[in-house]
């Protein structure tokens, strides 16, 4: 992925170049959103944080936009829906929708705080992670989370998903 990255980037500069615009990205500019975590953990980073740890960071750097409850303010709830799936008016946040705890560690370091994102480090992120989980009442307050504990959070919707078989998707039958 670093391969791709590095020549979009290349293509960007260039492109800069000739109209003047822009600048290459910085390697600490790729290397900040250039990692990925699988569902299964796989490349979750070193660190650790509790839901009560989060509480700093989330209303520096998250409560703006998503409320201080996660209730949502000038941007989409974070909380709440729980059971409103399958009703006419279903509530989509991550702890009635997102599948994996993982991912959204990997969703915030990559894209949070939205108009800064890389800013949050390791523990910081998962802390915020984990008082999401916690206002969703997902695990406690004193819970850490980190490389190992993350991937065993069972989110209420890991099993309202149905695989895609179809052969075009590359998804073994099973
Ligand atoms: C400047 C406003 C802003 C700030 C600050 C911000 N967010 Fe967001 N957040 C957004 C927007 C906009 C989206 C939707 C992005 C999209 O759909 O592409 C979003 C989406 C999300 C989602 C996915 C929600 C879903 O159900 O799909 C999560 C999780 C999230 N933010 C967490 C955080 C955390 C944690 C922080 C603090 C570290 C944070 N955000 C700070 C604006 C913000």
């Amino acid at each position: 992925m670093l391969k791709v990255t590095l020549l979009a980037a290349l293509a960007l500069c260039a492109v800069g170049q000739k109209y003047n615009a822009g600048r290459a990205a910085t390697p600490e500019e790729i290397k900040a959103t250039d990692q990925f975590m699988a569902p299964d953990g796989t490349g979750l980073p070193p660190g650790k944080g509790t839901a009560a740890e989060g509480r700093e960071t989330y209303s520096r750097r998250c409560a703006r936009c998503h409320g201080q409850q996660g209730q949502g303010d000038e941007e989409g709830p974070l909380v709440g829906g729980k059971g409103t799936l399958a009703t006419p008016k279903p509530l989509k946040t991550v702890g009635s929708f997102w599948p994996y705890a993982t991912t959204i560690y990997d969703y915030v370091h990559r894209a949070m705080p939205f108009d800064n994102p890389g800013l949050l480090d390791a523990n910081q992120t998962y802390s915020v992670v984990a008082l999401i989980l916690h206002m969703n009442g997902i695990i406690g307050e004193k819970d850490e989370m980190n490389a190992q504990t993350l991937p065993k959070v069972k989110m209420p919707n890991r099993d309202g998903f149905i695989r895609d078989t179809r052969p075009d998707t590359g998804k073994k039958k099973k």
